[in-house]
């Protein structure tokens, strides 16, 4: 079974989820990375660890429909079973989506369908919340949304600062990440409409 990873910037779920695999956690292969920006550290934690990367950049193209081509290209030479969106900081469109439906999962740093967006830890920060958490989810054709698979919450305390709650939250997503994937690896999650079955987990 093959996973390709989708990121764009930093890169700790995509460590994270590369040492789950080392490990015999999940029992596939990190085949690719496919990154659109240049001056990413995952590009550099990819090479060092010698999985295959690709550099995708959507101003190479001029239609978003073009970039999204390559991407498949990359996806079908590595016979890629499974995508994984840890930090891409792009919008896939209906049509990609619809092409990988069931088989494209992302992690969102909130608790859907509360915050979603690129500053999710910030803007729940700043809203004051005393709850927050990690979503991860199947995507669908809208942003930070479809059946979600697993959700973690974490309460803010009095004295947690920004800086402390990304902490404790990346925390949380270098855990539950990996053990959302070896569910997909072993079937265990199924589409039906919008709820997602853990079958044989919860009973
Ligand atoms: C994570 O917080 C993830 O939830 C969000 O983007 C961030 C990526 O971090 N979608 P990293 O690049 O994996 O360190």
């Amino acid at each position: 079974m093959n996973i390709a990873v989708f990121a764009s910037g930093r890169g700790s779920n995509f460590s994270a989820i590369l040492k789950a695999i080392k490990k015999g956690v999940i029992k596939a292969d990190l085949s690719l990375l496919i990154c659109d920006n240049p001056k990413a550290a995952v590009l550099t934690a990819a090479a060092r660890a010698g999985i295959k990367s690709a550099l995708v950049k959507r101003q190479d193209f001029t239609h978003k429909e073009e970039f999204e081509n390559r991407i498949i290209q990359c996806l079908e030479e590595e016979k890629i079973d499974l995508i994984v969106l840890a930090g891409f900081m792009r919008i896939l469109s209906p049509e990609f989506v619809q092409k990988y439906k069931g088989r494209i999962l992302n992690i969102h740093p909130a608790l859907l369908p509360s915050f979603k967006g690129a500053h999710a830890i910030k803007d729940a920060y700043e809203y004051g919340v005393k709850l927050t958490g990690v979503t991860v989810h199947f995507v669908d054709e809208e942003m930070d949304h479809g059946p979600i698979i697993l959700q973690v919450p974490l309460r803010i305390k009095e004295n947690d600062t920004l800086e402390s709650i990304e902490r404790k939250l990346h925390k949380i997503e270098h855990k539950i990440y990996p053990q959302a994937i070896k569910l997909w690896t072993e079937g265990k999650l199924k589409l039906s409409q919008r709820v997602v079955m853990l079958k044989d987990i919860l009973s």
